[in-house]
Parts: C-alpha cells; sequence; structure tokens
C-alpha cells in the first residue's frame, strides 16, 4: 500500500483538528491580514480578545484607513510591537489610495504593502486567494526542519532557503490553505519547541 504524502497527512490532520478561530469563520481578506499580522508575536489565545475589538471598531480597511494613527495605535494597545499596527495603518491607506479598496491578488503585489514579508504574503495568497504557495514561519520551519532533517540550522540563509523551498515541493495542489494552516497548528500544538508531542504527531511513523 503506497504511503499517503507528506503534504496529504497534514491537511488530513489539519481537518480534525482544526480550531474554530474568528478570523476563520470569516474568512475575507481583511479578517486574515489582520489575524495574520496580529498573530506575528503574539500567541493566538492573547491574539483572539485583540482581535475581536479590533474587528468592531475598524470593522473594514476604509474604516482603518479612516482612522487617525493616535486611535490605531490606542486600538493596539497591550499587544506590543507597535511598528505592526502602524504598518498595517499604512498600508490600509495604501490599499483605498492605489489598489481601489482591496488587497492585491498575487504575492508580488502583496509584498509591496508595508508590514506584509514573504510568511504574510504567502498566508494572505493561500488562505484568501486559493493560491498554492507555501507560508513558513517559525513554527512551520521548526515542523519541516525536524521531519526533514535539515542539516542547515534554519536561521542561516541557506537553511531558511531550504525550508521554503520544502514546503513548496511537498505542497499538495488545491490545498494550500489547510496545508499551510495544518503545519502552522501542528507546529504551535505537536511540534512544540520543547516537549514536542511525537507520539500524537501524524507524520511520525
Ligand atoms: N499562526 C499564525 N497564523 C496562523 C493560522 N492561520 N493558523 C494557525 N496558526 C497561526
Amino acid at each position: 500500500m503506497a504511503a499517503i504524502p507528506f503534504g496529504r497527512q497534514i491537511v488530513n490532520w489539519y481537518q480534525l483538528h482544526r480550531r474554530a478561530l474568528p478570523w476563520r469563520e470569516r474568512s475575507d481578506e481583511y479578517a486574515v491580514w489582520v489575524s495574520e499580522i496580529m498573530l506575528q508575536q503574539t500567541r493566538v489565545e492573547a491574539v483572539i480578545p485583540y482581535y475581536e475589538d479590533w474587528m468592531a471598531r475598524f470593522p473594514t480597511i476604509k474604516d482603518l484607513a479612516a482612522a487617525s494613527q493616535q486611535e490605531v495605535l490606542a486600538q493596539w494597545e497591550g499587544l506590543g510591537y507597535y511598528s505592526r499596527a502602524r504598518n498595517l495603518h499604512r498600508a490600509a491607506i495604501i490599499v483605498m489610495a492605489r489598489h481601489g479598496g482591496v488587497l492585491p491578488r498575487d504575492l508580488d503585489g502583496l509584498l509591496t504593502l508595508p508590514g506584509i514579508g514573504n510568511y504574510t504574503a504567502g498566508a494572505i495568497a493561500s488562505i484568501v486567494f486559493g493560491l498554492d504557495v507555501p507560508a513558513v514561519d517559525g513554527n512551520v520551519k521548526r515542523v519541516l526542519a525536524r521531519v526533514f532533517n535539515v542539516a542547515d540550522a534554519v536561521d542561516t540563509r541557506a537553511g531558511e532557503r531550504r525550508i521554503w523551498e520544502l514546503a513548496g515541493e511537498r505542497l499538495p495542489s488545491g490545498k494550500a490553505s489547510e496545508y499551510n494552516q495544518g503545519l502552522m497548528e501542528l507546529g504551535a500544538r505537536i511540534c512544540k519547541p520543547r516537549n514536542p508531542l511525537c507520539d500524537e504527531c501524524p507524520v511520525n511513523k
């Protein structure tokens, strides 16, 4: 019997174990964008109340763009790393002024916006637009480095390149959203930095 490919295992695991998170219920571009920026340096549990308050205060890109920087920073208060809020606000203004109020639909376009780097562009492109592109954050790096025994330290340029390559090679076509989020979630909940729960890991067979 043929083994189930790695990418498919991740997708299967995610379908069974995905958490119901507010930005997954409303997976439009603004919801996913805001949540991915908040999640960059903050844990899921801590982000949820901030995300809910943010969406109540600034329900659309247009509302965010129309707010003052002072209002935006006040709403961000407590999340830390305030450059994330300043960039999100600047990007919302640019999206209104130059992109007709909607996010660019490809990686290159997304990457022109303040605060959107390779990870966030990949996350938005795959989760919102369904593009077959990887999204590698710290959790995903750890999972792939462990599963595929990446020899280069993952914080070297070569290691980083190899990990993105691997993530792309293993991506099951048409399933990038579930694959990327499955890898992130596996890294956060099973393949933890310390004391990983290898007995519960779907790809440790
Ligand atoms: N961490 C950052 N973004 C995430 C997502 N979309 N799903 C799970 N964990 C995440």
